[in-house]
């Protein structure tokens, strides 16, 4: 019997989530501590999905599931064996919409399982298309930027439909990072940001907020390579102020982000789709990061992890 595995991990964007869709500079870290294992496993009858959420036929998987079910469906077709029995199993540390690549990940370790079962080489290039489908249905129009960071073992610094360049970080910061355990739904944000760039009300002000989000990314990547932490944090917050005006805000986020700033963050922002889901904050050392953790749990955090920019 036929057996294949595959990983993905996390991710979290630094800066240029929303501004990345309408092709403005991204810059996101891979979470390695955050693990998707997927193993697929040939067998004699049915086709079974086994996860945390759902364990049932992949006919049964529930709407949310739908992106896993066409990705799935079409490697298949593409093996030439679309009857094939198997079980699929999706083991995840990610949280769920939380705008951390949960559903980029499991879709990168589906398509690296079924290669390797399958026997045959995966490229970069095929592995980002074939995830594009399932974040296609998943998301509406991803950028790809979460494909790329969760198959990634280094920062990466993306621009949409540019080869994608890895990124040295140069700097001693810490990222503390808070869960506000509220749905994150980047779909919706992405349309409303969208909706917002031709509102004809408000003519300019969509694109002017997307240049600036581009600009600051820009100015992020100076301070990361040059470690100007102050510089970074004031970055920061600026572009959570245009992701605010941008409308992708929660309260509970900005609940989070406020606490932070009082605890001595150096700046601290939204990451990824946005309302709801994570934010992060900037610190200068591991105590700050680790007080700013508890102030985070304070203020409603369901979850917090610390990050040293220094390892990656
Ligand atoms: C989601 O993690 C990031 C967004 O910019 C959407 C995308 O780039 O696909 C909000």
């Amino acid at each position: 019997m036929r057996v294949g595995t595959g990983h993905a991990h996390g991710k979290i964007i630094l800066i240029g989530e929303h501004s990345v869709v309408h092709g403005q500079p991204a810059i996101a870290i891979p979470l390695r501590h955050l693990p998707v294992t997927v193993t697929l496993q040939e067998t004699t009858n049915a086709q079974q999905f086994v996860s945390d959420v759902f364990t049932g036929t992949m006919a049964e998987l529930p709407g949310l599931f739908d992106g896993i079910r066409v990705l799935v469906d079409r490697l298949l077709r593409r093996f030439n064996e679309p009857e094939c029995p198997f079980t699929l199993t999706v083991v995840s540390k990610i949280p769920e919409e939380r705008g951390m690549g949960s559903s980029a990940a499991v879709a990168t370790a589906i398509v690296r399982a079924f290669y390797d079962f399958f026997d045959t080489q995966l490229d970069q290039q095929t592995l980002l298309a074939t995830v594009n489908i399932e974040e296609m249905i998943t998301h509406g129009t991803p950028s790809g930027i979460d494909a790329a960071t969760v198959s990634a073992d280094q920062p990466v610094w993306f621009v949409k439909g540019a080869p994608l360049t890895h990124f040295a970080m140069h700097t001693h910061a810490w990222l503390v990072v808070g869960d506000t355990g509220v749905t994150g739904q980047t779909g919706m944000a992405v349309n409303s940001v969208k909706e917002l760039l031709t509102d004809p009300d408000q003519p300019g002000v969509g694109e002017h907020l997307i240049n600036h989000l581009g600009a600051l990314t820009k100015a992020a990547a100076d301070a990361l390579q040059h470690d100007q932490r102050k510089q970074l944090g004031l970055i920061l917050n600026q572009a959570q102020s245009d992701l605010a005006t941008l409308g992708v805000n929660h309260p509970v986020l900005q609940r989070l982000i406020d606490a932070a700033n009082q605890t001595g963050a150096l700046g601290a922002k939204l990451t990824g789709g946005g309302l709801g889901g994570c934010m992060f904050a900037v610190a200068n050392d591991e105590q700050t990061a680790k007080q700013i953790a508890t102030s985070l749990k304070q203020h409603g955090a369901v979850a917090t992890w610390l990050e040293p920019l220094t390892a990656l």
